[in-house]
């Protein structure tokens, strides 16, 4: 009886063994126990195909896959963390990522992912977390981020994006992070943040804007954070800032390229006087323009740009004064001596009369 017994326990283990044996691809670890299945560094150039089931952290970083196939985890539908960075993809056709209900975060940095087409996000309607740093993207549009309803964090840093097409960031309304630095933005049109009305940080840093249009962060209710930093700005307007509506939003500006002008120094004084905003780094903003003032801190020399405008405006005021005076004075002579001239006009003809 024993024996039989040890027989079947032995047979139960050789085949669960084997089952397990089957079901972990070359080059990965299967850790049942963890429910991870680690197949980092293993030279794959595509997924491998037998990942166990059970597995909620599977890791790909490290290999040469180039392509995501559709459907491609169909038969992972647990997976919780997904892993991709430091690959070769740049193509995930279309629904490549659908089934994953339970996926919360996806790694995708340093790839060479261009475009994200509407398949892209098909099925990821849980993701928390996306990264997608240091890829080839150029161009957002309405598209681009479609199914992503529950993220809350986006890393779009790194890329070469240019342009965004206005609602691009629009379906995802429960965004809490965008980091674009270090991308091509030149400019940022009305709109292009509507919807987004969780979102606490805003990383616009190293990039190259210069232009924004004045209700550009109005819809941003909750920002927390606007890094606008290392950009091409020389000037702002103090509607832009003033338009945003939140309890407290710190702003950084430095390492660009001010035009130190009155109208600059009004701008930063109008606005260090609003209390829900906070010029963090205002102590460190540097001049470009004009060039005597280059290098110069807008701080140091806040106190002077207005001077010159000033004294300006008083000679101007002093002339102006000075002219108009003088035509009312020219006039009221001029007045003056017709009215005499006509009194002596009148008193000629009453003589005239009395003639008769
Ligand atoms: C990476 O993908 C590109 C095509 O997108 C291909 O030309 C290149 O050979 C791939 N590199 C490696 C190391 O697989
Ligand atoms: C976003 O990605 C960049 C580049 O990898 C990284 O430096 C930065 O820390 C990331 N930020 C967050 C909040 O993930
Ligand atoms: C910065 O903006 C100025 C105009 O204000 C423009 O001439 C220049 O090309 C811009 N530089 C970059 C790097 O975009
Ligand atoms: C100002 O610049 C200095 C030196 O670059 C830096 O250490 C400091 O953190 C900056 N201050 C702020 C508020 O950014």
């Amino acid at each position: 009886m024993k024996a039989v017994l040890l027989l079947l326990l032995l047979l139960l283990t050789e085949a669960s063994c084997r089952s397990h044996s089957s079901w972990c691809e070359l080059g990965c670890d299967c850790r049942g126990d963890l429910k991870f299945t680690i197949c980092s560094r293993g030279l794959f150039t595509q997924l491998p195909s037998r990942v166990p089931p059970y597995t909620e952290l599977l890791d790909l970083s490290d290999n040469l896959i180039s392509v995501i196939p559709e459907r491609s985890f169909d038969k992972n539908r647990k997976l919780r963390v997904l892993l991709l960075q430091n690959n070769n993809i740049s193509v995930v056709q279309h629904g490549g990522f659908s089934q994953l209900e339970f996926l919360q975060k996806l790694d995708l940095r340093w790839n060479r992912i261009s475009v994200l087409t509407e398949g892209f996000s098909v099925g990821l309607s849980f993701l928390r977390e996306l990264q997608l740093a240091h890829n080839r993207l150029r161009h957002l549009d309405s598209r681009s981020f479609l199914h992503l309803d529950a993220l809350q964090r986006l890393n779009l840093s790194a890329n070469s994006i240019s342009s965004i097409q206005v609602r691009a960031f629009a379906p995802m309304s429960s965004l809490r992070q965008l980091h674009l630095q270090d991308n091509r933005l030149t400019s940022l049109r009305s709109g292009v943040f509507s919807m987004l009305r969780s979102l606490e940080v805003l990383n616009l840093a190293a990039n190259q804007i210069s232009d924004m249009e004045m209700g550009v962060f109005k819809p941003l209710t909750s920002m927390s954070l606007l890094n606008l930093a290392d950009n091409n700005m020389t000037t702002v307007y103090f509607k832009t800032f003033l338009s945003i509506h939140t309890y407290s939003t710190h702003i950084l500006l430095e390492e660009n390229p001010w035009n130190c002008d009155c109208d600059l120094q009004r701008v930063f004084r109008k606005l260090r006087s609003i209390q829900r905003l906070f010029l963090d780094d205002y102590y460190n903003l540097t001049c470009q323009e004009p060039p005597v003032l280059r290098d110069y801190r807008l701080m140091d020399v806040d106190s002077e740009l207005c001077l010159a405008e000033t004294v300006t405006v008083l000679i101007i005021t002093f002339t102006v004064v000075t002219t108009v005076l003088a035509a009312m004075l020219m006039g009221e002579r001029k007045r003056k001596k017709k009215k005499r001239s006509t009194h002596w006009t009148q008193q000629g003809e009453h003589s005239e009369e009395s003639d008769y």
